[in-house]
């Protein structure tokens, strides 16, 4: 399995690939495809749970989907995200959180929607051996203050502000970054400059790796943000075989 010492090392020819999943046969699928990084991201919330935001979900949901997908992993890297409010507030608490989703559920490392509140706490996780990928650019935890889902870092300020906080999380031991909806040279510069790698979605071509949401990859999902693509369409699929059954019960074909 590629460890995080590897994935932090990058010493490889092809790009990353990282892919969500929040249930067992799906990360099985996905482990199975090579995926070297299957994300239990809070985009369980939208993706699974039938919420708007990520900003409802727990961190009871996260370790619970988290442990679905550990269970069904046997060579991908599993990281899981701590959801909103879990980590940032208090460090005793973020710490016990973020040792949750690794001694209980099973993750391998933790993934944080990091900002200046982080530095310190990403330094003392991997202090304490709990991997730590930073995540900047859009953090859809956030949604609130910021007022939706908008490309980040299109300002000067605000793209020296992110290069500055990526610098930082590597500084304090991150063994990647995740660069969410970012203009395509700032992605490609914060990857120059960082010696970890720098995995993006809706950042470019230019980072060291890509992360999708897995329902978006199937076609699962009812709508795909504008930087994601859909490379199946399970949903039809999905239509097709329940609509079968009905039909077949109906009119007694089937039992
Ligand atoms: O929750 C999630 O799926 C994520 C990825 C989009 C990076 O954070
Ligand atoms: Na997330």
């Amino acid at each position: 399995m590629p460890t995080v010492r590897e994935i932090q090392r990058g010493a490889r020819d092809e790009p990353l690939t990282m892919l969500t999943a929040y249930d067992a046969p799906t990360a099985a699928i996905v482990d199975e495809a090579g995926i070297d990084v299957v994300l239990v991201g809070d985009s369980v919330g939208n993706a699974m749970l039938g919420y708007d935001t990520t900003v409802p979900v727990t961190l009871d949901q996260v370790a619970s989907h988290t442990g679905a997908v550990a269970r069904a992993v046997d060579d991908a890297l599993v990281v899981a995200d701590m959801p909103f409010l879990s980590y940032g507030a208090s460090e005793a608490e973020s710490i016990e959180n973020a040792g949750r989703l690794i001694k209980e559920a099973g993750a391998n490392a933790v993934k944080l929607e990091s900002g200046t509140h982080t530095v310190e706490l990403t330094e003392r996780l991997v202090e304490l051996g709990i991997p730590v990928m930073a995540h900047l650019g859009l953090t859809p935890q956030r949604v609130n203050q910021v007022g939706g889902y908008t490309q980040q870092g299109t300002t000067d300020d605000a793209a020296a502000e992110i290069r500055d906080l990526a610098a930082k999380h590597e500084a304090a031991g991150a063994f990647s970054l995740v660069l969410e909806h970012v203009p395509d040279e700032l992605a490609a510069s914060i990857t120059d400059a960082l010696d970890i790698p720098v995995i993006g979605i809706g950042a470019g071509g230019e980072t060291d790796g890509q992360v999708l949401v897995v329902t978006d990859v199937l076609g699962l999902s009812e709508s795909v943000p504008p930087f994601a693509e859909s490379f199946g369409d399970v949903r039809e699929e999905m239509e097709e075989a329940v609509a079968a059954y009905r039909d077949a019960v109906e009119d007694g074909s089937f039992p």
